[in-house]
């Protein structure tokens, strides 16, 4: 175990070697290179007394308790923020559908749709506390490196924040809809000749060179705040923990950030048991679960191939921490072809729900967890979608009859299209 740091510097600490640094570092790394983890001091309150004044922000007024992110502050920063940048986030819905769950055969199926956020992703869960912290740093800009969605929600909160923003994402690889929106929000736009990973790797360099505080889920103030997608399901669950939690995995922050939420939940006397966390990466860009099917060995980085656009990624940052996320909660790593996820997001769509492509993998990993009978009969789920179907309506396309028809509008060419 490392050694607790001192008490002057708690904030950051790296779990590598122990070494703490405050909590107002700009630097996401230690020293020694490990990606530096945000500790929380423990709350003062019983897990009854933090349920019930969880609950009553619930009819709060500020925004701070509308928020999905900051109603649960207490577990999320250290030292909690006068005024956040908030939209506010979070308040996604927990969706039950029939047509998904038979489909992947379970029968206690329900979806949380992170696709519901202000920007259409999970990132703006992250992105208010990261931007929260940028801006109480006096930081004179923000950066990232993006498969599309850190950088449409980045763009979204700088501008919130009145910060500029910069971001990289590989070229010709992120769907139109997701740039357009960056653009929109007035972010500057950089399309590097290369993929995701050398994008991250840039970026860093090029927050540390000029001054710009990064916000990639590297930043452990993006990881505390994605911790809320699990705080605010078990809350709508009343505390009530699912048997699974199953979620698509790229850079592993999510993977990170629920690991550090369960084990959170369970110390802080919110849940009685930790639910097992199953991550499912795309068949083409799948190193964790080749490291996870070889009983963890050392990241081999692969170069990443996958019709799921927003987790095409070959090098994950948060490897290190993902694998403690699993291994405390008892989780596991599995993989689904491309096939496998454009069938799972046709069902999710038709079913009315939507997602984008990358979300479906959650999907089509629980029917395939089911199948394996990994996932028992009568066991519980919770599937994240991660993203909104408007991310990638092009993949929708798969779909029969996606395409409008042209009439010129006369009610006989409505009838022959319904007859047929
Ligand atoms: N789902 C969606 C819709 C995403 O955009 C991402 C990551 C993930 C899943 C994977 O999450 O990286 O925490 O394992 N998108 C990043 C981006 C990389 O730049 O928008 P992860």
């Amino acid at each position: 175990m490392p050694a607790p740091p001192a008490s002057s510097v708690v904030g950051l600490v790296c779990p590598a070697c122990g070494v703490g640094y405050r909590e107002s570092a700009t630097n996401p790394r230690c020293r020694c290179g490990s990606l530096l983890d945000l500790e929380v001091p423990p709350p003062s309150l019983t897990g009854a007394e933090l349920r019930s004044r969880f609950e009553a922000r619930l009819t709060g007024r500020d925004i701070a308790d509308v928020s999905g992110v900051w109603r649960y502050r207490e577990l999320v920063v250290p030292q909690i923020p006068d005024s956040p940048i908030s939209y506010p986030e979070g308040n996604t819905p927990l969706i039950a559908s029939d047509a998904i769950a038979r489909w992947t055969g379970t029968d206690r199926l329900a979806l949380k749709h992170e696709g519901q956020n202000p920007t259409g992703s999970f990132k703006d869960r992250g992105m208010t506390v990261g931007m929260t912290q940028a801006v109480r740093l006096g930081a004179r800009g923000v950066t990232c490196a993006s498969t599309g969605n850190t950088a449409a929600s980045l763009a979204a909160y700088a501008a919130h924040a009145g910060l500029p923003a910069l971001v990289l994402v590989p070229a010709g690889r992120v769907t139109p809809e997701k740039l357009a929106q960056s653009a929109a929000y007035g972010a500057q736009t950089v399309a590097l000749r290369g993929d995701f990973d050398r994008c991250l790797e840039l970026v860093e360099q090029a927050a540390d060179r000029f001054g710009l505080y990064l916000l990639n889920s590297v930043n452990p103030y993006r990881i505390a705040g994605q911790q809320t997608i699990i705080f605010e399901l078990l809350h709508q669950r009343r505390w009530d923990p699912p048997d699974w939690i199953v979620f698509p995995a790229g850079n592993l922050g999510n993977t990170t950030a629920f690991g550090r939420a369960l084990v959170a939940s369970h110390r802080a006397g919110l849940i009685s048991r930790i639910p097992r966390l199953a991550a499912v990466q795309a068949e083409g860009a799948a190193p964790f679960a080749h490291s996870y099917a070889a009983g963890f060995t050392p990241l081999e980085p692969v170069v990443a191939d996958t019709v799921a656009s927003a987790i095409r990624i070959g090098n994950p940052a948060s490897f290190d921490r993902a694998v403690r996320a699993i291994r405390a909660t008892n989780g596991l790593v599995t993989t689904v072809t491309d096939r496998e996820i454009l069938e799972a997001k046709a069902v999710v769509d038709r079913a009315g729900v939507g997602c984008e492509a990358a979300s479906a993998a959650a999907v089509a990993g629980v029917r395939r967890l089911r199948r394996e009978s990994v996932i028992g009969d009568g066991d519980s789920v919770v599937a994240v979608l991660t993203g909104h179907l408007l991310k990638e309506p092009l993949a929708a396309a798969t779909a029969r009859d996606s395409r409008a028809v042209e009439i010129d509008g006369r009610l006989d060419e409505i009838e022959a299209i319904l007859d047929r």
